[in-house]
């Protein structure tokens, strides 16, 4: 069935000279994963992190991806940067970019669209606010970021994109999504994926959960039916912590 696939996002963490010892203590912890093991470094890092994970089973990984191929975009890096770099995954649409940034559903897609185009794995961030899920509004506000987020690209395209699910208010705070209600969200996503692409399709793509998970909660998580990963932030930063995480099934 689906591989699992556990991402670290460092978010704005760790320098490039802390980032290489991080990943080589990662390294030998996770070396026998089940999983596809990715960590979504600042751009500052991908030289000295991609030094040292060489020839290991870690993959690297952006937190954002501009969607023109060059120009005047102060600040912004093109997908073909990102690939010559070795880059190989990149977080799009987190809800940090879509509340502090400006992101949007439109530029979203406009992202995802030239990530795949350069062969970049896309990392899909949806997910509700705490308002909204008390609102009633979480199945069909993911079912349309996703939906928008995927636009233009074919099946065979969705189908090795990665989705993360991630309920904001569980983002940083502790509060984790129950098991349940994690697998019956992804489950919604997966049906709107099936409903556009069909069910060939929405059984390959992997969506992951994100938010709070940690060494303590990981395997509840992952024994449901429908997650297929996580995206972790806060735990992706202790070597100790990540690597349990990855290894949730030993
Ligand atoms: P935390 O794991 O720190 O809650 O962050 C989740 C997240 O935003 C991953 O992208």
């Amino acid at each position: 069935m689906r591989r699992p696939v556990i991402a670290g996002n460092w978010k704005m963490n760790k320098t490039p000279a802390e980032a290489s010892a991080l990943v080589e203590e990662l390294k030998p912890l996770v070396k026998e994963a089940n999983c596809d093991v990715v960590v979504c470094v600042p751009a500052v890092d991908f030289s000295a992190v991609s030094a040292v994970i060489e020839g290991s089973n870690i993959h690297l990984g952006a937190q954002n991806v501009h969607f023109k191929d060059s120009g005047a975009y102060t600040g912004e890096l093109s997908a073909a940067m990102l690939k010559e770099s070795g880059v190989e995954y990149v977080i799009i649409g987190h809800s940090e970019r879509r509340q502090y940034f400006g992101e949007t559903d439109a530029t979203v897609n406009q992202r995802v669209t030239a990530a795949v185009k350069a062969g970049l794995k896309p990392i899909i961030c949806v997910g509700e606010k705490k308002e909204e899920r008390e609102a009633g509004y979480t199945d069909p506000l993911v079912a349309y970021q996703t939906l928008i987020a995927l636009t233009g690209l074919t099946g065979e395209e969705v189908s090795d994109v990665i989705i993360a699910y991630e309920p904001v208010w569980a983002i940083g705070t502790g509060l984790t999504a129950t098991d349940e209600q994690a697998n019956e969200t992804i489950g919604v996503i997966r049906k709107a994926v099936a409903g556009q692409y069909g069910q060939e399709v929405a059984d390959k793509v992997r969506i992951q959960y994100g938010g709070s998970m940690k060494p303590s909660n990981v395997k509840g998580l992952m024994a449901q039916p429908e997650i297929d990963g996580g995206l972790i932030g806060g735990a992706s930063l202790k070597a100790a912590d990540f690597s349990a995480i990855v290894n949730f099934d030993r």
